[in-house]
């Protein structure tokens, strides 16, 4: 992801999340290179995003995925979490993990896809629209 990928990327955001970042957070994440910034394309286009942020523990923090209601099951965001998985593990990270609402079914069946296991239940986690929160984890084999 570049600044000049950012206006597009908040508006997947837009449209995939009641309460979206403002485009200048997704700015402010490329500025420092403790967040693995990634952007997705496809014939051109902007699908989708991820961001990471490396932690000193050795740990990745997945703070957002997305892709563009259009392009969806189309493996867009797999193929963004496993480009993440790879930066992560050349930076020598071995775990990451998220919080995911539990009433979201398509994001749920991805991370239980692709091995992310609960490591914590968060009680009243989201607000608007509230919801309770999910703390899933991978490991991350080299
Ligand atoms: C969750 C999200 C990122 C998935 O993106 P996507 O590009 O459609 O996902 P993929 O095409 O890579 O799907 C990979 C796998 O995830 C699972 N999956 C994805 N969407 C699903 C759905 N609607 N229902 C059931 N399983 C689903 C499937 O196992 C799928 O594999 P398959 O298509 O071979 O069956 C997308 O729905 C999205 O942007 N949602 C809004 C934002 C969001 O909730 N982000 C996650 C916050 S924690």
């Amino acid at each position: 992801m570049t600044p000049r990928d950012v206006p597009v990327v908040a508006e997947i955001e837009s449209e995939s999340f009641p309460c979206p970042w403002p485009a200048e957070q997704f700015s402010e994440c490329l500025r420092f290179p403790m967040f693995v910034c990634l952007a997705a394309f496809l014939e051109g286009h902007i699908v989708g995003y991820t961001i990471g942020m490396c932690e000193e523990e050795g740990t990745m923090h997945i703070l957002d995925l997305a892709t563009a209601i259009e392009c969806r099951r189309r493996g867009c965001a797999r193929a963004l979490l496993h480009r993440l998985f790879d930066e992560a593990r050349s930076r020598g990270i071995r775990t990451a993990y998220l919080e995911v609402r539990t009433r979201n079914a398509p994001a749920r069946a991805l991370y239980a896809d692709e091995g992310f296991t609960q490591v914590e239940f968060l009680p009243n986690n989201y607000p608007t629209p509230p919801d309770d929160g999910l703390r899933l984890a991978v490991a991350l084999c080299p």
